[in-house]
């Protein structure tokens, strides 16, 4: 029976009809509009679920949605990124919208669920992902099973501490990952460094606003002062994140994906390097760290996994 996944982002949701095999046989994306509020997004949100589902026996929704998510209820308890997304019973607007059976679960869980069984980390007990996007995400599997902890909100590792004191995090603390090396602590640095640096190539062709973490690792790789000044931030911040992730579990497989992982090897290879400065030595030659390789279908694919792993399937 088929599943639809639906890939909500900060910027962007996709939603796909997913075959029992995994494959996308239709897929509508869209611009999530989070200033619109959270009703308006569930509005688009069902009215893509309906039209790809029309005249098809589907057997549930799974949403990978952003934030603290009750998984039992469906409620979105706090996401940083979506302003007004407190407690708000997402699961259930949309089951009462679509008339389909809905689960929801973190992003990166999700994430971490389609990864395991559909890409990179597939058939592995232990894997650690994280999604660089608007927010940082983080889903650990670990001896087979995904990690919740006691109130079904752990594994943010996008809010894992990695500078104290360090820039302000969309969550409210301070020096979080998610601070340091996501999309929008990249759009962050660009601004606030954009008089000291007028002279960067970022600049240009572009304002400081219009400036995109892209253009920042194209110009870095093209040797501005600036945009590698930013990347080596970024790269220090995951290498020190990864590092002491692979301390904590052990993983088999680092999985990296979100949009900056297409940045591909150039953001991957330092990592890499930099981890062996923040792991004990007995951990050296027992991970892989990977690039998620299912591009643009991941975040479907981890929300239709959700529906396998409610239901005991996979
Ligand atoms: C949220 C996480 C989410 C991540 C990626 C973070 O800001 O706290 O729950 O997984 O962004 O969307
Ligand atoms: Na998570
Ligand atoms: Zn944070």
């Amino acid at each position: 029976m088929n599943i639809v996944g639906v890939d909500l982002g900060g910027t962007n949701y996709a939603v796909g009809l997913v075959d029992e095999n995994g494959k996308i046989l239709a897929r509508i994306d869209g611009e999530t509009k989070v200033h619109e509020g959270p009703d308006a997004v569930v509005e688009r949100l069902a009215s893509s679920i309906m039209s790809l589902s029309e005249g098809k026996s589907v057997l549930a929704v799974g949403i990978g949605s952003p934030g603290s998510i009750d998984h039992l209820t469906g409620t979105v308890k706090f996401s940083p990124n979506f302003p007004g997304w407190t407690d708000f019973p997402l699961g259930e607007k949309i089951e009462k919208l679509t008339s389909l059976k809905v689960f929801v679960e973190n992003d990166a869980n999700a994430y971490a669920l389609g990864e395991r069984t559909f890409g990179v980390a597939k058939g592995l007990d232990h894997v650690v992902c994280l999604t660089l996007g608007t927010g940082i995400g983080g889903g650990v599997i670990t001896h087979g099973v995904l990690l919740r902890g006691s109130t079904g909100i752990g594994a943010e590792l996008g809010h894992m501490n990695v500078m104290p004191n360090g820039p302000k995090c969309g969550c409210g603390a301070r020096g979080c990952l998610e601070a340091l090396a996501s999309a929008t602590a990249i759009k962050n640095f660009v601004k606030d460094g954009f008089e000291r640096h007028k002279d960067s190539s970022l600049f240009r062709n572009k304002s400081a606003e219009a400036v995109t973490p892209k253009d920042v690792f194209d110009h870095a790789k093209k040797g501005d002062q600036f945009a590698l000044e930013i990347f080596n931030i970024v790269v220090d911040a995951l290498a020190a994140a990864v590092g002491s992730l692979i301390n904590i579990f052990n993983p088999q497989i680092v999985v990296l994906g979100g949009g900056m992982a297409n940045a591909g090897e150039f953001l991957l290879a330092p990592i890499e390097e930099r981890v062996k400065n923040y792991v004990l030595p007995t951990m050296l030659g027992t991970y892989r760290i990977a690039l998620s390789r299912l591009g643009k279908d991941a975040g479907i694919l981890g929300a239709a996994s959700i529906v396998y792993e409610r239901l005991g399937k996979k």
